[in-house]
């Protein structure tokens, strides 16, 4: 096929250097394709290098546990690609004698495995007939085939394209070759047309304006969310707790809550605390407020010092008392690091 024989020579020569791309050994391809999900690959590349040492085999994530991998996924974001990373390990080990099953069928019933996944490993480690789809080969799809949306009959019919154009002999390579192609030429805004080897191919580049391909999504508008959180200092220590929740469970975070009406924060918190953990606290002072944006909502959150009035006596949280010296030992989530940068000389 000439398109993807433009494309392959292209990535031949024009392929970045990319720590993941030295050794094709699966699980460092796993790995990496689970990094790189929705997040940039220059943020990725010291966890991964990171990872690849701490955890050098599959085993070593079989064994180690869930804590320990967190805090090394901490900062990277979408936790539950790690806690499913984990599972998935551990059926390989158990049930495949901890080597990564080659077959679509089962590497894509593994947690955390999609499509998209499948497809990234099975053809870059293995060399299977599969393609990847992510959302940049999506843009690149749009605007060769010319088609302004992202409809599940357009994702379908890049799809079918794709598997047209796969090079049987090189399927890794096309695969990658199309995402290198999206992350570096056929980007978002201004895309490169000038250097992109299938331009001759491109319905949108004959367009005259390829940008308008696909056509933007409006963004939609999220929500505004207040939480409180509550500074419980005793001695030196502060109280922390480990979220049991479906998002970013398992991490851990200061004590804190959604608060419906913000005239009552100071009696939703002390609600809370006394629910949570059986002792009355007094409201001293307010730290101070911190934004976060995460991708369905925004958060303001509100900090307050108190003061704890007797002793913990529920124990509806996993919890720890800690110095500042020991926050490097636990996986805290984004806001609990702005939380600490704007605590800076306070404990
Ligand atoms: N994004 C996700 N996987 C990638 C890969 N293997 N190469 C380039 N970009 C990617």
């Amino acid at each position: 096929m000439e398109i993807s024989s433009s494309l392959l020579s292209w990535f031949n020569l024009e392929k970045r250097d990319l720590p993941f791309r030295k050794n094709r050994n699966p699980y460092r391809i796993w790995v990496s394709e689970i990094m790189l999900q929705q997040t940039k690959v220059e943020t990725v590349i010291p966890y991964y290098h990171k990872w690849i040492r701490t955890y050098p085999d599959i085993l070593s994530v079989y064994n180690s546990n869930e804590s320990s991998l967190l805090k090394s996924w901490e900062g990277l974001g979408y936790y539950s690609r790690c806690r499913n990373f984990h599972k998935a390990a551990k059926i390989v080990c158990e049930k495949y004698n901890a080597k990564i099953p080659d077959s679509w069928e089962i590497f894509r019933s593994l947690p955390g495995v999609g499509d998209y996944t499948a497809g990234a490993v099975l053809s870059i480690a293995f060399k299977k007939p599969f393609i990847a789809l992510d959302g940049n080969v999506k843009r690149v799809m749009a605007r060769i085939l010319g088609r302004k949306n992202l409809s599940k009959y357009n994702i379908q019919r890049f799809k079918l394209t794709l598997k047209k154009w796969l090079d049987h002999n090189r399927p890794g390579d096309f695969n990658e070759a199309m995402m290198e192609l999206g992350a570096c030429i056929c980007i978002p805004r201004s895309p490169k047309c000038h250097k992109c080897p299938i331009s001759n191919f491109c319905a949108a580049y004959k367009s005259g304006n390829p940008m308008s391909y696909p056509q933007k999504n409006k963004k939609k508008k999220i929500p505004n969310h207040i939480f409180v959180a509550s500074l419980i200092k005793e001695k030196n220590k502060i109280l922390i707790q480990r979220r049991q929740s479906n998002m970013l469970n398992g991490l851990w975070e200061i004590p804190n809550k959604h608060v419906n009406n913000i005239k009552y924060i100071n009696d939703e918190l002390k609600k809370y605390i006394y629910e949570q953990y059986g002792f009355e606290i007094k409201v001293i002072n307010k730290v101070g407020t911190i934004s976060h944006s995460y991708s369905h909502f925004n958060m303001k959150l509100i900090l307050l010092e108190c003061k704890k009035i007797g002793r913990i006596k529920n124990y509806n949280q996993t919890y720890d008392w800690i110095k500042k010296s020991e926050v490097i030992n636990y996986a805290f989530h984004k806001v609990n690091h702005k939380i600490f940068k704007l605590l800076d000389n306070y404990f």
